[in-house]
């Protein structure tokens, strides 16, 4: 049987990403350019930028995927592209490119729900059969959501302030530890990983968030907050000014990253009851699929690991560069759907397709 391709393009917050997987799930060709460093130096996303960025990117990296995978653009058989969720201004800029493409070159166009396909890239990877448990836990959401199909999915819980990635990076912040030599080109969560390893996590206390909520919603800026006058109130103990560190930061870390801990392992606990309750899972087998930035944190990973074992409930991490955005996961979704024969957008339907 004749192998198929599709080139996925995702623009829908701060990264221009393309790629060109097959539908064995090999990664034929990929490109990536990130705003990241650019905006950390701006203090957070500008909208106007991020777009006038994409515009000055995506063509490149739209032609270095197809031609690190030898192929021209003929040789594809769809464009799948991220049309929703994200910043309006980011997402139009793919849309764009992508209708283009697939008017120039005759293609389907293949419109992508960025978390749908988020949660579904480990299918890429490894067989896993629907429905599975996915945790997308990243600086832009915080989701719990049951995959029963590759466009149907039972949200269970979502962030209802910030997200934990955002707390991961505003803490660090706070702290001043990227003067620290060894955090240097770390990310915020990075960054508390490293020092927490030397921290006692039970040395601040952490009050419970939401817990008697009888949903899975989470909510971080309490813990923030929390945090942010802990800090403080160190701060004036120690005398400290200017760019010094605390003497307890590692602590102040181990403290903070325990409490993200329980709190996304308590509203996943809360999940997993949901779904026995309502038998949206098999009862044995279970599996949870964590993804987005923060699954890169293995002290998380292997604590959740455990808890998870009492559930009869496997854990699987996609690699990091799979976890955080990029246009693989765009490609493969739409692979999926292409497979499918499921919303494939021909000729003159293309102008129709939306983004919000
Ligand atoms: O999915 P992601 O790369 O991008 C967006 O959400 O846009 O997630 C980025 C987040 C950042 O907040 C970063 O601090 C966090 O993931 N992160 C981590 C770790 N590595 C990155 N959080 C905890 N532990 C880590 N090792
Ligand atoms: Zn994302």
């Amino acid at each position: 049987e004749r192998k198929r391709y599709v080139l996925g393009i995702e623009t829908s917050c701060d990264d221009t990403g393309a790629a060109v997987v097959d539908c064995s799930g090999n990664i034929i060709g990929e490109s990536l350019n990130s705003q990241t460093s650019f905006h950390v130096e701006m203090g957070g996303i500008i909208p106007v930028l991020a777009r006038d960025l994409h515009q000055a990117n995506i063509e490149q990296v739209v032609k270095d995927a197809i031609l690190q995978a030898n192929m021209s653009l003929q040789d594809i058989d769809a464009i799948a592209i991220t049309t929703e969720p994200g910043l309006a201004m980011s997402l139009e800029v793919g849309v764009q490119h992508a209708k283009e493409l697939g008017r120039i070159y005759n293609k389907p166009v293949i419109p992508i729900h960025h978390m749908q396909a988020h949660a579904l890239t480990v299918r890429m990877i490894q067989r896993l059969d629907f429905p599975f448990l996915v945790l997308l836990a990243s600086g832009g959401h915080c989701l719990l959501t049951v995959a029963q199909d590759i466009d149907q999915f039972l949200n269970l819980g979502k962030h209802l302030d910030d997200s934990p990635g955002d707390t991961f990076d505003k803490v660090p912040r706070r702290l001043k530890i990227k003067n620290l030599k060894e955090c240097q080109g770390l990310s915020g969560g990075a960054s508390i990983e490293l020092l927490a390893k030397r921290g006692d996590p039970n040395s601040f206390n952490n009050p419970s968030y939401l817990s008697h909520e009888r949903n899975c919603n989470f909510s971080f800026s309490g813990m923030k907050e929390h945090f942010r006058h802990i800090i403080m109130k160190e701060e004036k103990k120690q005398g400290i000014e200017g760019g010094n560190i605390l003497s307890n930061a590692a602590d102040i870390c181990a403290s903070l990253q325990e409490g993200l801990f329980n709190h996304l392992s308590h509203r996943i606990r809360r999940g997993l009851l949901y779904t026995e309750l309502k038998e949206l899972l098999p009862s044995t087998n279970r599996t949870l699929v964590l993804s987005g930035g923060v699954a890169s944190n293995m002290y998380i990973r292997e604590k959740l690991e455990e808890v998870l074992e009492s559930y009869d409930c496997q854990l699987i991490c996609p690699p990091p560069k799979l976890c955080t955005d990029n246009g693989i996961m765009i490609a493969w979704n739409g692979m999926e759907k292409l497979l499918r024969g499921k919303d494939l957008i021909h000729g003159d339907e293309i102008d129709n397709i939306r983004y919000t």
